[in-house]
């Protein structure tokens, strides 16, 4: 899934902690995911992440959205960075804004997302107290492709967390970020192994080279 045979690069933007886009830099230091990480970006200076992705070597990027600035004025200089970096992936990793059509439109059906939900239940903010509230039995992690829509694209994959009595907010985000952190690289390694197609909501996934087809 890269141009001219070299390794596929990787944007990942963030707005803070970052232990998905920890996630993902394991996976392609690993060889699990055949890609290399090209830049992190953020919107904020004060991401954690951006310390942690400068001390591993890649380089970092701060966008800030100024004050009197659109949205669109935003994604444009967030794609004047990413160009810098010739990129074939974007993934949003906790990036805490949502994308213009201008951005989508640059990178299309190639931004990933992860959502702390089996979308589409408890889109936005704060998904896993909105499954508590709700009194959901399950919650999960989604990872999707992004439209322009809020965490709406078409969905590669997604796990299922369970609900227990006595789970709060703190409790259910770390047993589902451990799902996250599982399904994220494995859907990455799926893409830049070119086994992701969209078809309208549906992502196919192609077998493994050298795998019989199911069925
Ligand atoms: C994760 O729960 C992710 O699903 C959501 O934001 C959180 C980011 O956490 N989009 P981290 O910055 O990756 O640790």
């Amino acid at each position: 899934m890269s141009d001219g045979g070299r390794p596929g690069r990787v944007a990942i933007l963030i707005s803070g902690r970052g232990s998905n886009m920890e996630a993902l830099l394991r996976g392609m230091r690993s060889g699990a995911i055949a890609a290399e990480p090209a830049v992190v970006l953020s919107n904020k200076r004060s991401a954690k992440g951006l310390e942690t992705a400068a001390a591993a070597g890649i380089p970092t990027e701060v966008v800030r959205r100024r004050k009197g600035m659109t949205h669109e004025d935003h994604d444009r200089l967030v794609i004047e960075a990413l160009d810098r970096y010739d990129i074939d992936l974007v993934c949003l990793a906790g990036y805490m804004r949502l994308l213009s059509p201008l951005m989508v439109a640059r990178f299309p059906d190639r931004i990933l997302n992860i959502h702390p939900s089996l979308l589409p239940a408890f889109p936005g903010l704060d998904a896993q107290q909105q499954a508590l509230d709700y009194g959901a039995r399950f919650s999960g992690c989604t990872v999707h492709f992004v439209d322009e829509e809020c965490d709406h694209g078409p969905i590669v994959t997604q796990a299922a967390v369970s609900i227990e009595p006595g789970d709060d907010a703190s409790s259910l985000s770390a047993r589902i970020l451990e799902q996250e952190h599982r399904i994220y690289p494995e859907a990455v390694a799926l893409f830049f192994q070119g086994r992701l197609s969209v078809e309208g909501r549906q992502v196919r996934i192609a077998p493994a080279t050298g795998t019989p087809a199911a069925g």
